[in-house]
């Protein structure tokens, strides 16, 4: 597998003292992959250094060869970003919001311009909506346009943080189709919160906690960690929810028995547990972090959202996070 990125004993620490990132080492290769962690992990910050926009207290980084701090401007002429506020260019229709970015990264020419925003556009499914107003467009659409104007200049390494964050589930279906679509041709890589928006296109993942790597694999191999952590137990309907040291991700009621499928702690399952089929990606990344002690921090985030006892299955269609707050730049 030849190297997209290349990073080694990364630590980044802001001004204020938070430790953001706490050696963090990684090499990514080819395709999509799915950067996974909790609010405040350091998806971000490890984004914003890969893309030039942050310099790194200590340690390394490279792109395709090159160096994060000493070697910008070739990096940059590699990648594309969408960062996780994208919002700007409102009152501009879209195929002059690509012109324009497809000019600055120097494709010179009105009418290879013209293709090359004809292509791009195409490639998201905006072709239709070319002429419209960028405020006009759906929720999808804008974030589908966040990619378009990244891949303008058909970079090798794609950066996109949070991208699914407050669409609908047919855009994130619609999105996710794109990523693994877009991840045949170049290396992706995709933060987010909602493990089950990574899709059947990602065959490799790492998971950030507290600044730190907490693993590194395939989803196979999460799910594998997960053996025996997710369980179904049926009681009555009437009967009060069951409590124990497990999180309910989702239920299926009838008139008589409502069946609990939750993930539990490694030994931590209640009686009459019995083995879930098919546990899906989402309950494998709950279960290490179960398993790690910091469930607690998901539920809180709304990764999770059983709480108030709705019948909605989280595992399919998760709400997203309300976003975060934006915070002062520190850095260049
Ligand atoms: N500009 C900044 N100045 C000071 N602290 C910051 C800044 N940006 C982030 N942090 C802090 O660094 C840590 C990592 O933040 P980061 O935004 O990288 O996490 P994240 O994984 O992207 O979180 P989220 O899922 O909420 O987007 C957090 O504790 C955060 O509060
Ligand atoms: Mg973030």
């Amino acid at each position: 597998m030849s190297t997209t990125v290349d990073v080694q004993g990364l630590r980044h620490v802001y001004k204020g003292g938070t430790i953001a990132l706490d050696g963090v080492d990684l090499s990514i290769g080819a395709g999509l992959f799915g950067l996974l962690g909790p609010n405040g992990a350091g998806k971000s910050t490890l984004m914003r250094i890969l893309c030039t926009l942050l310099k790194p207290s200590e340690g390394r980084a490279s792109v395709l060869g090159h160096d994060v701090v000493r070697q910008r401007r070739a990096v940059r002429s590699h990648l594309g970003y969408l960062p996780q506020e994208f919002g700007a260019w409102r009152l501009h229709r879209v195929e002059e919001v690509l012109d324009t970015l497809a000019d600055l990264s120097g494709l010179k020419g009105r009418s290879t311009r013209r293709d090359r925003v004809d292509t791009v556009l195409d490639s998201v499914g905006l072709g239709e909506v070319a002429h419209r107003k960028v405020k006009k467009l759906s929720g999808g659409m804008t974030r589908r346009l966040g990619i378009a104007q990244a891949l303008i200049h058909q970079p090798r390494l794609l950066i996109v943080d949070e991208p699914t964050v407050g669409l609908d589930p047919e855009e994130r279906i619609r999105f996710r189709q794109l990523m693994t679509t877009l991840g045949k041709e170049r290396t992706i890589i995709l933060s987010t919160h909602i493990v089950a928006d990574l899709g059947a296109g990602c065959s490799d993942l790492a998971l950030l906690d507290d600044g730190r790597i907490v693993f590194r694999g395939s989803p196979t191999e999460l799910l594998e960690r997960a053996q025996g952590q997710v369980f179904e137990l049926t009681l009555p309907t009437s009967a009060p929810p069951p409590q124990g040291e497990f999180e309910i991700v989702s239920r299926t009621v009838d008139a008589q028995e409502t069946t609990y499928r939750s993930v539990a702690a490694p030994g931590r399952l209640p009686e009459g547990a019995r083995p879930a089929s098919e546990p899906t990606l989402e309950e494998g990344y709950l279960a290490f972090m179960l398993a790690r002690g910091r469930a607690e921090d998901l539920l809180r985030d709304g990764h999770f959202g059983e709480s108030d006892g709705d019948a909605a299955a989280c595992r399919d269609d998760g709400e997203a996070p309300a976003g975060q707050t934006s915070r002062e730049e520190d850095e260049s």
